[in-house]
């Protein structure tokens, strides 16, 4: 609560403006192209269609309300299923989709949530006096006779059927980074390639509606919100379903009746132990009471407990934490610079999957760099590049203009600094040199003011917590795996200063660590490009593990 305080305190002003807004008649989202709105010239033309995002997540909040997930068992059905549908509901969209484990869905859009009131009315449950049904948002489409489907009338070409939750192969990406000739055109491809797609994306907020529509059986103020990589838009497939409880002030003041009220059991949600059993209970109804729910695992005793599980209807594996505003307006944060210029995403996605490749981040957390810290290490690069403000300067200049949810600041701002049109390939290859030789030593990263500041401890690798510089977002990374990154930034740096441009992606992301490529980099010359000067030392590490372990006591 404190953390929350203080981020109110500070920039929260930035973040409460999306929130306090009422939005009425959304506009369909468009696809992510299409909204991309600015180029990299200042002054470029603004799209009316903009959402903020608090717009985009109320908009999708309410696209999964009326939507229904169905299973099937042949695609032949889905003409079927819809005529039969139709009889009770509008029916606007129908995304069919096959699961890992071959089952077959369809996701289906009806034009208001009492359409989808109205198909729940239909919808029979075989109740058997042995066992107690669990109540469900998911339906199964079972036609009572063999359906004799005419070939002819049949369209399968309708539907696409969506079937890839998986990355594409490395090797089909190799194949057609080799057909496109520059390294900037190259990187959009992989950025068009890894992204979300938006059938996933609408599977991600069904999952989190479908969890909080059990929730609201028990709670009457919780709402279950995805946060993270599927909303701050450097989401990848296959990333996971990060999600969080979001408890909302009461607004129904009904008429002033304020007499008879709800007697309600409460939890403090602030109290960590609290959280922890609310969270154990939570976990729990998961467990028993929600299908399509599996492998759910209660990780209490993290630093955020959260409990892990996966949703196999949706083929989501998500981590669910109670209360964690302060994430979700990190999210808020990464997402509105995602959207301030066109150049951040396909740069952001090139240098996570050369990281991946690299083994330089991991599935799991542990003691190297999360996709999180890589992205801010990405985003404070083109702050001083003079491509993304810093937060104060969004903050000045969005006082300035009176408002965040319009772009007349960042125009304000972007004239105020020179203009930057390098090229994507031009700022991967400065990316690289830049932190080649970047002072890890002393300097961290300060995204709350766009400079490096002197590091407060020695922890290898210190980026400020942009909402609470008495916090380091990148602790975790030990000082090997601070060695290991700085060496394939200068790996990288070298292969796109030697490469020719049509090599140049497919070299730095499938680059074998045991070979030595001709004419460049290898452990023979490595001494020349590593500058001990800027790696923190051996002794500097043992200091912190004795903080550590002095924090711990
Ligand atoms: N977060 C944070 N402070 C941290 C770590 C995480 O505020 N020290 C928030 C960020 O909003 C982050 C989110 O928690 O985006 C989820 O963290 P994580 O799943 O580790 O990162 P993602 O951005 O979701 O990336 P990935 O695709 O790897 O899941
Ligand atoms: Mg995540």
């Amino acid at each position: 609560m404190a953390l929350v305080r203080r981020v109110n305190n500070s920039f929260g002003f930035v973040l409460n403006t999306f929130y306090c807004k009422c939005i009425v008649n959304i506009k369909k989202l468009k696809r992510e192209s299409n909204i991309m709105r600015y180029s990299n010239l200042a002054g470029a033309e603004i799209l009316e269609d903009y959402q903020t995002f608090a717009q985009m997540i109320k908009f999708r909040q309410t696209e999964a309300k009326k939507s229904v997930i169905i299973k099937i068992s042949e695609v032949s059905h889905i003409e079927h299923l819809k005529q039969f549908c139709e009889c009770y509901a509008r029916i606007v969209n129908i995304f069919p989709y096959n699961t890992i484990d071959n089952n077959r869905f369809v996701l289906m859009e009806c034009s208001s949530d009492k359409d989808v009131e109205a198909l729940r009315k239909i919808a029979v449950c075989k109740a058997s006096p042995e066992y107690a049904h669990c109540v469900t948002p998911f339906f199964l489409y079972k036609p009572r006779f063999k359906l004799h489907i005419n070939q002819k009338t049949l369209n399968k070409d309708n539907y696409e059927y969506y079937s890839n939750f998986e990355t594409p192969n490395l090797d089909e990406i190799n194949q057609s980074l080799k057909k496109i000739e520059s390294v900037s055109n190259q990187m959009m491809f992989l950025y068009n390639a890894l992204r979300i797609t938006e059938l996933n994306i609408r599977l991600r907020f069904y999952t989190a509606t479908q969890i909080s529509y059990y929730l609201s059986q028990l709670f009457i103020n919780l709402s279950v919100v995805p946060f993270g990589s599927s909303v701050n838009g450097f989401g990848q497939i296959g990333c996971d379903l990060d999600l969080l409880c979001k408890t909302n002030i009461s607004s129904d003041d009904k008429s002033g009746w304020k007499k008879f009220l709800f007697m309600t059991q409460v939890i403090p949600l602030v109290d960590r132990n609290e959280q922890k059993h609310f969270l154990d209970v939570v976990g729990t109804i998961m467990r028993t009471c929600i299908p399509g729910i599996t492998d759910v695992k209660k990780i209490l005793e993290a630093r955020v407990p959260i409990i892990k599980f996966r949703n196999l209807y949706t083929n989501m594996q998500c981590d669910l934490s109670s209360t964690n505003m302060t994430a979700l307006h990190m999210s808020e944060l990464l997402y509105l610079y995602g959207q301030l210029d066109r150049r951040v995403k396909p740069l952001v996605f090139t240098i996570r999957k050369w990281a991946r490749n690299m083994n330089l981040t991991k599935e799991n957390p542990g003691q190297w760099i999360t996709n999180f810290s890589l992205t801010l290490l990405i985003l404070f690069y083109l702050q001083t590049k003079d491509i993304l403000p810093s937060l104060t300067s969004i903050k000045i200049f969005s006082d300035k203009s009176n408002t965040i949810d319009n772009f007349d600041w960042f125009l304000k701002w972007k004239n105020t600094v020179s203009s930057n049109d390098e090229s994507l390939s031009k700022l991967l290859c400065e990316f690289f040199e830049y932190y080649s030789f970047f002072d890890f030593k002393t300097q961290g990263l300060c995204l709350r003011d766009g400079i490096t500041k002197v590091k407060k401890d020695v922890s290898p690798l210190y980026i400020y917590n942009p909402f609470n510089p008495s916090l380091n977002v990148s602790k975790n990374v030990t000082i090997s795996e601070l060695l290991r990154l700085v060496e394939h930034f200068q790996r990288a740096f070298h292969i796109m200063v030697y490469s020719t441009e049509k090599d140049t992606l497919v070299k730095l992301i499938n680059f074998d660590l045991n070979l030595t490529i001709n004419n460049g980099f290898n452990n023979k010359n490595k001494s020349e490009f590593i500058n001990e000067k800027f790696i923190p030392n051996v002794t500097d590490t043992n200091n912190l593990q004795k903080m550590e372990k002095n924090i711990i006591k």
